[in-house]
């Protein structure tokens, strides 16, 4: 029982205060949601896709059975870590999907082509730059109900409020000579 009473504050700490802090509490994204994100993303082969903030693996596991592609997850919550870590082990997809126990702050994403997300503004804000400096060209960033400001997205769909935003070189302030639809830092996206 006294165990019980010590563990508590940590369990607190680790799944509710910690996360909300540094990138958004708990909430899953509702089913439908989660099949546009990914619909919108234009997955192809060849594609690996990161979670921000994975939660119960729903976004990992909708895109590891849909689309075949190799899926990452990133969750900083022990528990809910935990959790999503059974439920790809359990599932039918587990050779294509892992979660790492991280903050996503931390983690070089160049190997993604395709980033999700539902966080807060705050950190939506915060990744921008992390996006431009690590993401390669052609890369997509699908976000649920978080603009990224400063990028003109490539598409927003209102009715599931889902924004997707290609990574460009040019979006990075170089030339690439690609013309492909892009963030562009500087104007607002809304
Ligand atoms: C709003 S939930 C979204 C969960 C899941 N991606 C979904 O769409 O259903 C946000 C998740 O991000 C996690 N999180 C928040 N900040 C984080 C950070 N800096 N690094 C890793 N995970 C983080 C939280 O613990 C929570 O599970």
């Amino acid at each position: 029982m006294r165990l019980l009473w010590l563990g508590l504050p940590l369990v607190i700490v680790g799944s509710i205060v910690l996360p909300a802090m540094v990138g958004g509490a708990y909430s899953p994204t509702r089913s439908r949601a989660v099949r546009k994100m990914l619909e919108h993303a234009r997955i192809q082969p060849g594609d690996v896709l990161v979670d921000l903030g994975a939660g119960d693996g729903r976004i990992l596991l909708h895109a590891a059975r849909q689309y075949r592609i190799p899926v990452v997850g990133i969750e900083i919550d022990p528990l809910r870590w935990c959790y999503c870590r059974l439920r790809l082990s359990l599932s039918g997809v587990r050779h294509l999907a892992t979660v790492r126990l991280a903050n996503f702050f931390d983690v070089d994403l160049s190997f993604a082509t395709v980033v999700t997300f539902y966080l807060s503004q705050a950190a939506a804000d915060k990744l921008k730059a992390k996006f431009e400096a690590e993401l390669p060209d052609g890369a997509r960033v699908v976000s649920y109900r978080r603009p990224i400001r400063g990028w003109i997205p490539t598409l927003h769909d209102p009715e599931d409020d889902v924004y997707v935003y290609t990574i460009t070189r040019t979006s990075r302030g170089g030339s690439s000579g690609d013309d492909r639809p892009g963030p562009s830092p500087g104007e607002e996206s809304r």
